[in-house]
């Protein structure tokens, strides 16, 4: 079997096509990258040292994807991945659009034409903003959580499920992703390929080329450790904001069980995948956890509300434990240790990570 992996020298990309290659004997990673994000050169130079087929191309250039070997699956980690993207003064909006909406179109129309299976690694973002700031949240001395006689559309007591609100706004990154996901399962039905999308929660681990809005908990943890100014921002500038993560390394079974799967009915074809409630974690809890760690450091205050900031984001990822066998391995406590040991090593990793 023969997968083309998209965005294979960014942070995910890296970590799933080693997984893949362990997990999948006789199958043949084909990578593509543009080099985008900064750091990306580095894996590049380390996938081709692992042996690693490497092309260097634009998902969003149709001409760019003519010369590839045929592929049995895609599997699309090429994007923008920032929610800030469009509205950052950094990148526009139409170029977000481009990334990881028109990208994504491109390789669907590849999967067309060589009839192949189809993996997009979604996002968490797709849920609605407004409905997830409607969760009525309790203030823990160190976190928010959902008050527990909350009843929410699509909120469990695990957390956000499949079903949650999907109505923007969700932030140009959330919307261009459910776009993707919506034209992804379209072309499947469409062209008879199998589709299956992966709504990801935060994503975290030792090589993360992490930044403030992309990489929180890599970021985070390296500034703290080299004592470089870090920020509350926004709600009560506690940093009492809670999310869940999970190790990369996690996602390539699922995605091995899915292309194992195929077209087999009856699996369903989006689910969240997230290290949920076990791996949730406030800043404020991970300051402390860094406390321990590298000794204390202070955290400043910014009350301005964050664009597209919400209290409380756990995924509840039920639906891929129950309909693949699927359960993340790395505890946050591991996945956190993970980053402060390459951070110690690598103190260079952060300004390597800079725009
Ligand atoms: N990291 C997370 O917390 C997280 C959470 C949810 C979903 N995701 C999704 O996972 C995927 C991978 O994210 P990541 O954290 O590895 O990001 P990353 O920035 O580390 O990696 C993305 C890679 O894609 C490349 N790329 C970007 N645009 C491209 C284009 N037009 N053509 C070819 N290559 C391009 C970049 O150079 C980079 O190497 C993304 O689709 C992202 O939306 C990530």
């Amino acid at each position: 079997m023969r997968i083309l992996l998209t965005g294979i020298c960014g942070f995910v990309g890296s970590v799933v096509a080693r997984t893949l290659r362990e997990q999948l004997a006789g199958s043949e990673v084909v990578g593509l990258d543009n080099l985008v994000r900064p750091g990306s050169e580095i894996n590049r130079r380390r996938l081709r040292e692992a042996g690693f087929r490497l092309i260097h191309g634009d998902i969003r250039l149709p001409s760019d994807l003519e010369g590839l070997p045929r592929c049995d699956w895609i599997i699309d980690a090429a994007a923008n991945p920032s929610v800030l993207a469009g509205v950052d003064g950094k990148t526009g909006a139409r170029q977000l659009v481009e990334h990881n909406l028109v990208g994504t179109l491109n390789l669907l129309e590849l999967a067309r034409r060589w009839n192949a299976g189809f993996i997009l690694l979604g996002t968490s973002r797709v849920y609605s903003i407004a409905a997830l700031c409607t969760i009525p949240l309790v203030s823990l001395p160190d976190r928010f959580a959902p008050d527990p006689a909350a009843t929410l559309p699509g909120l469990s007591a695990a957390g956000v499920t499949e079903s949650f609100s999907t109505t923007p706004p969700l932030s140009l990154y959330g919307s261009a992703k459910l776009a993707s996901e919506v034209m992804a399962l379209e072309y499947g039905a469409a062209f008879g390929f199998p589709v299956f999308i992966n709504r990801c929660g935060v994503m975290a681990g030792a090589e993360q080329f992490g930044k403030a809005d992309q990489g929180i908990v890599s970021f985070w943890i390296r500034s703290y450790a080299a004592r470089r100014p870090l920020r509350y921002i926004g709600f009560d500038g506690r940093g009492r904001q809670v999310r869940d993560c999970l190790h990369p390394a996690d996602v390539a079974p699922l995605l091995v069980s899915q292309m194992r799967a195929g077209q087999t009915a009856d699996l369903p074809r989006i689910v969240n995948v997230g290290g949920g409630l076990a791996s949730s974690f406030s800043l404020a809890e991970l300051s402390a956890w860094c406390a321990d760690r590298f000794g204390r450091h202070s955290i400043d205050t910014d009350l301005t509300p964050r664009p597209f900031d919400v209290g409380w984001l756990v995924l509840d990822a039920t639906l891929a434990q129950t309909a693949y066998g699927w359960q993340p391995v790395r505890t946050r406590d591991a996945i956190f240790t993970e980053i402060a040991d390459h951070a110690v090593r690598h103190p260079e990793w952060l300004p390597l990570s800079e725009d």
